[in-house]
């Protein structure tokens, strides 16, 4: 009886505090905006990495990355790695209604779209039960599924990818 309403509560208190942290950042934001004191070019903005404050100079100079070329699944580097994302996710949106990925990855979706079936392991709570639908803990997508994009690494890499899998 106590592990059915886990299964039911968790998840449910879970997105409430999400919910409710999003509304208190839109408060927060919508404070900052009405605040005269805070120059529209961020120059205000304290950062928590440095004593001085970051200046519309420090982001002027951000990258906007292009996502690779969509293409067939990426190679694995280890059994266990959550597989890259070989297709780009612009305007994939994942809410607490609605989950863009599932769209096409969902096992209901996958003959027609030609994407992989979401793994098994991802109907699996923590306590082991299979559910029906995917778990809480793997809903966000992209907590551990990531896009590749024209970035060049910013440390060199030499990472050797376990040997069975070549
Ligand atoms: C419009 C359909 C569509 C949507 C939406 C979509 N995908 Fe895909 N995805 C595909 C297809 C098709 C493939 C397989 C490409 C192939 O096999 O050539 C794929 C492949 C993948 C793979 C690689 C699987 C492997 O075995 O290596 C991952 C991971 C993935 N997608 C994650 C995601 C995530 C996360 C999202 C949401 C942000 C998402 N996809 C949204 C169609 C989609
Ligand atoms: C907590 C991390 C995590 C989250 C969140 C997660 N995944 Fe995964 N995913 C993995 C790992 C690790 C693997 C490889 C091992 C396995 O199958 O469990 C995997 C495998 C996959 C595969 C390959 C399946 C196959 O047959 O090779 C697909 C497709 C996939 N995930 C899609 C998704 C989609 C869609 C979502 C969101 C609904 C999602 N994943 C959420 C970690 C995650």
């Amino acid at each position: 009886m106590t592990i059915v309403a886990n299964r039911i509560t968790k998840p449910i208190t879970r997105l409430v505090v999400l919910a409710v942290s999003a509304g208190m950042l839109a408060l927060v934001s919508a404070t900052a905006a009405q605040d005269p004191a805070t120059p529209a070019n961020g120059a205000a903005i304290k950062s928590l990495r440095s004593e001085g404050s970051v200046g519309a100079a420090d982001v002027s100079g951000t990258t906007v990355y292009k996502f690779e070329a969509d293409g067939p699944p990426l190679p694995r580097d280890f059994i266990q790695q959550p597989p890259l994302i070989p297709h780009t996710i612009r305007g994939y949106t994942v809410t607490r209604n609605f989950n863009k990925c599932m769209d096409c990855h969902a096992w209901s979706r996958a003959r027609e779209t030609g994407a992989t079936k979401v793994s098994l392991t991802h109907f699996r709570d923590r306590q082991g039960n299979e559910l029906a639908q995917v778990s809480p803990r793997r809903y966000f997508c992209m907590q551990c599924h990531v896009p590749q994009t024209n970035a060049k690494p910013l440390v060199e890499n030499t990472f050797v990818p376990a040997q069975r899998l070549h």
